[in-house]
């Protein structure tokens, strides 16, 4: 036996086993959670076990191992580079340790940390980074510091920009309906490695308070546009800061391809030759609604739901929405950009057939704190609106789903 200091410390160390012999002896939940582990490291798996669990039973049939179906016998560990003990039998376990301090494998051992020769750390990846942690004998403890620091690399809330891999370019980042909770972790990420932000008016102003003194927040409304269309201004001011050699995020309230001039942003960029990422974002169409407790659809009562932009009237001979078409559906309309002309859309749908009576309800500023929600009818909402004082950003949405689900509501 080697010198058998039990109070040092693992040396850490990353196997790469790619086409190496891995020896599995056990076909139980150990071996099930270790598998895919070894699977993704594409170790050449030989499973020895009499029986398996169905999980491990399916990665045999998948070709992802090779099952031998019979116990352990000796001379099994000839080949490996590695071995995982994990069988119901101590004696089994003991004799097959034996061997693999003989030949000089290194093994873990399910049933006996001490008289393993390698320990398994709590691993997680988090976008290129792999961590492991290993607390000696406290697995609990070594999976809560993995999970924090999986998180936090996730979220951005841990700040490990790249340095050899980070690459100039512009990520379209999707920033959710203006509450901060709901931005993706990736686009949190993105956004807390970012040089610099070209942000909107919607989404989640919040976080530009939380970047750091370096990055460049420039907002989208403000910058000067000149000869150009506003768009074209941003379209260059991507273009301008990724070729500097600038990890730009843009960010934009909801979800980028969601009346979000998103692609239109993308094809700007691929025009001029720039790396662009797309990170979507949850959208203020479904998520407003289920804010202030309106489910989109609802067994029973709906089955479709439809967005539609009311940015221009439904008389405007611009307009390409078949608001005739709309009015015979009888789902859930979402109507996004509306309040200014939410007279002219009611009058229209009324006017092509849906009741005077669907219910509907105008959501402003949904998620944030200023949350406020006001129920009305097509017959009354542009009143309501009125005299409520609703203004934008508002979600507007009609149909029977605005009278269910008020059991979460407020
Ligand atoms: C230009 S569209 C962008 C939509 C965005 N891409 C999305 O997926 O949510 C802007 C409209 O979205 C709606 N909107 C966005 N965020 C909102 C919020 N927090 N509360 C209410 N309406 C919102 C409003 O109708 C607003 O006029």
């Amino acid at each position: 036996m080697a010198d058998d200091r039990n109070d040092a410390p693992a040396y850490p160390v990353g196997l790469r086993l790619s086409g190496r012999r891995v020896v599995v002896l056990g076909g139980g939940t150990v071996a099930q959670r270790r598998l895919p582990a070894l699977v993704s490291a594409g170790a050449d798996i030989v499973l020895i076990s009499p029986s398996a669990t169905p999980s491990v039973e399916a990665m045999a049939d998948a070709g992802e191992l090779r099952w031998e179906r019979r116990p352990y016998q000796e001379g099994d560990l000839a080949d490996a580079w590695y071995a995982l003990i994990a069988t119901t039998d101590t004696t089994a376990n003991a004799a097959a340790s034996a061997e693999a301090e003989a030949r000089r494998v290194w093994c873990v051992r399910s049933d006996d940390a001490e008289a393993a020769t390698a320990w398994t750390p709590a691993t997680g990846r988090s976008e290129g980074v792999t961590v492991a942690v290993l607390t000696g004998r406290d697995p609990r403890r070594s999976a809560a510091v993995r999970d924090a620091v999986v998180e936090g690399l996730r979220d951005g809330t841990l700040v490990a920009p790249r340095h050899r891999e980070r690459t100039p370019g512009v990520a379209l980042v999707g920033g959710g309906p203006g509450d901060p909770d709901l931005i993706t972790v990736r686009g949190r990420r993105l956004l807390a490695e970012a040089d610099v932000v070209i942000a909107d008016r919607l989404g989640p102003r919040d976080l530009l308070d939380e970047l750091p003194p370096h990055v460049e927040v420039i907002d989208a409304a403000k910058i000067p546009y000149g000869r150009f269309m506003a768009q074209e201004a941003i379209n260059n001011a991507l273009i301008e800061h990724a070729r500097a050699g600038k990890a730009v995020v843009r960010l934009k309230g909801g979800d980028p391809f969601v009346f979000g001039r998103g692609m239109e942003e993308a094809e700007a960029l691929a025009e001029a030759g720039i790396a662009c990422t797309v990170v979507p974002g949850i959208s203020s169409s479904i998520s407003v609604p289920g804010a202030a407790g309106i489910p989109v659809t609802h067994r029973g009562v709906a089955h479709e739901f439809t967005v539609v932009s009311g940015h221009v009237a439904p008389e405007d001979p611009r307009s390409l929405v078949d608001w005739e078409a709309l009015a015979k559906l009888r789902g859930t309309l979402v109507l996004l950009m509306a309040v200014e002309r939410i007279g002219a859309i009611a009058t229209a749908l009324v006017r092509h057939g849906r009741s005077a009576t669907t219910p509907v309800a105008v959501i402003q500023e949904g998620t944030m704190a200023t949350q406020r929600r006001v129920d009305a009818t097509l017959a009354t909402v542009a009143q309501v609106v009125t005299d409520t004082e609703i203004r934008p950003p508002a979600v507007i949405v009609i149909g029977d789903v605005v009278g269910v689900g008020r059991a979460v509501r407020g």
